[in-house]
């Protein structure tokens, strides 16, 4: 159905170095629409908004835009047209100001008496203020800090009178508050009639503020759908080009004895909380933004100080001082943060996953080389890590295949229990789903898996069991035929007595 399509996109394909990129994609945004974009890491979105944008020549295909009709643009004409784009890789000059940086290329000039610099400078200040953005226009755009300059480059978009802008990946660099800026700045864009493409792998994002999305994968449409008509599931089920049920691998082993018992456990923000581990099984945490998800693991790894409450490991009593003993007991966290605390990025990939069972390794004081080899040989079969050389640092590697090493090293040593901060925030479907597989892989080794996630979607598909907190307490607990989406946020956020506001 097509109301008002300001971009019609026909056929359009493109071949790298004899190799299809895009096969035959057509698609129409509407007007005044945010149209989200998706697909996992090289389906081809950056490669099909650059052709639009005149930066990269299709091989075939047409572009209509504003009812013209074009088989190929350069960078010119699509501004001329109105059609701008952003980069991840912003492109501000860092010593020029704000407003040079705005209107660069395009001075104003003025044959009476003002300044053009006054000129600029007015006109950068009344379009940051059309978006609602305090940035003094003569800050050099180096000082801004990463969001505030993505934000010029939305006003310089404006400037040039774009009614379509495209954004590929602006929330990769942005956080909490600066995101919803962004959101309420592209709200305020659409408004006023521009037309948004919104490139995202984040899907939360694409249901908030998304009103049609266009799915590619590997180069070919999948297909284009008005927001309403998809929920989470269908929408990963089109990225993967998989059903849900072999997204999220189910265990093929039964549930083994409790593991870790932890009975009424309270710290400064945890309050009364109770729960049991079992080998071999992944419970989920669930819970809004502050609900105590993170404090609970802080706990039973011994990073927060139990004010009441105890636990037990493998019927021991388990009281950690602190990380280091946790670890060496057999309880692991892996943080959000893997560039912080999860991996080694300096070391090589090699090093990271052997260096932990080394003693496992060495032979008469001597590294046995072949049996190293063979760890690592087994780790990159195991977890198709994507590595041309074992010898590569770990901070060459891609989000997703970091995780990988992490989930590799654990999986040679084997604890007890593994605590997975949001295990796949920011890594694209395909690679969540070897590490859904790398999780099952440590629960039939019977390590018990507690896992801390913000996308229901995992939650839901990876749980044996779930959680669900709010307020510092586990206010329900779901398993089998009670687990649905509807079931966990209920409880997420219905209000309960005694509970403080
Ligand atoms: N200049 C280029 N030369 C050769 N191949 C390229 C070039 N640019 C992109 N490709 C290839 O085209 C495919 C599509 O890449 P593209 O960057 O469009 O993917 P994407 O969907 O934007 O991925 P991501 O989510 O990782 O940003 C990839 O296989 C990529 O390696
Ligand atoms: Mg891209």
């Amino acid at each position: 159905m097509t109301i008002d399509p300001i971009l019609e996109l026909q056929h359009i394909s493109k071949v790298y170095a004899g190799v299809p990129v895009l096969k035959d994609v057509s698609f129409a945004c509407q007007r005044g629409q945010v149209h989200a974009l998706v697909g996992e890491n090289g389906a081809g979105k950056s490669t099909l908004m650059k052709i639009v944008a005149g930066a990269v020549q299709p091989n075939g295909g047409t572009i209509t835009f504003k009812g013209e009709t074009f088989s190929h643009l350069n960078t010119r004409l699509a501004l001329d047209k109105g059609i701008s784009i952003i980069y991840q890789e912003l492109a501000l000059i860092p010593h020029m100001t704000v407003a040079e940086n705005i209107f660069l290329g395009r001075e104003q000039r003025t044959s009476l008496g003002f300044t053009r610099q006054k000129l600029m400078m007015d006109e950068a200040a009344a379009l940051l203020q059309r978006l609602g953005v305090q940035i003094d226009p003569r800050t050099p755009a180096g000082e801004l800090t990463v969001a505030r300059q993505q934000m010029v480059e939305i006003a310089k978009s404006l400037s040039r009178n774009a009614d379509l802008i495209i954004m590929d990946e602006p929330s990769a660099i942005l956080a909490g508050q600066e995101l919803e800026q962004l959101f309420q700045i592209i709200e305020t864009l659409t408004q006023a009639g521009v037309t948004i493409i919104y490139i995202s792998h984040r899907l939360d994002e694409v249901f908030q503020i998304a009103k049609n999305v266009t799915v590619l994968k590997d180069g070919e449409l999948v297909g284009t759908a008005p927001i309403e008509q998809l929920n989470r599931a269908r929408l990963v089920e089109m990225m993967v080009g998989r059903s849900l049920d072999e997204v999220f691998p189910k265990s093929k082993h039964a549930i083994g004895d409790p593991v870790l018992v932890a009975e009424n456990l309270s710290t400064q923000t945890l309050k009364q909380a109770s729960f049991t581990l079992h080998a071999g099984e992944i419970v989920g945490v669930a819970g809004m933004v502050g609900s105590g998800r993170t404090e609970l693991a802080r706990a039973i790894f011994g990073a927060d100080a139990l004010q009441t409450g105890h636990i037990t490991l493998k019927g021991v009593p388990f009281a950690p001082r602190g990380p280091q003993q946790a670890i060496e007991n057999g309880v692991t966290l892996v943080p959000e943060d893997r560039k912080q605390q999860g991996l080694f990025t300096g070391l090589s990939i090699r090093h990271n996953i052997t260096l932990p069972i080394l003693k496992r390794l060495t032979r008469w004081g001597m590294v046995d080389r072949k049996a190293e080899n063979d760890v690592i040989a087994r780790a990159k079969s195991d977890l198709s890590i994507n590595m041309a050389s074992p010898e590569l640092e770990a901070q060459f590697l891609s989000g997703g295949n970091q995780q990988k090493v992490v989930l590799a090293k654990w999986l040679q040593i084997l604890p007890s229990v593994i605590i997975l901060d949001e295990p796949t925030r920011g890594i694209d479907v395909g690679a969540k789903f070897e590490i859904y597989q790398l999780m099952r892989q440590l629960n039939e080794k019977g390590v018990a898996i507690l896992m801390i996630s913000s996308e229901l979607v995992e939650v839901l598909g990876m749980s044996d069991r779930i959680l669900v907190m709010q307020d510092g307490r586990i206010v329900g607990e779901l398993a089998g035929e009670q687990v649905s989406e509807q079931a966990v946020i209920t409880l997420a956020t219905t209000h309960r007595e005694g509970m403080s506001a």
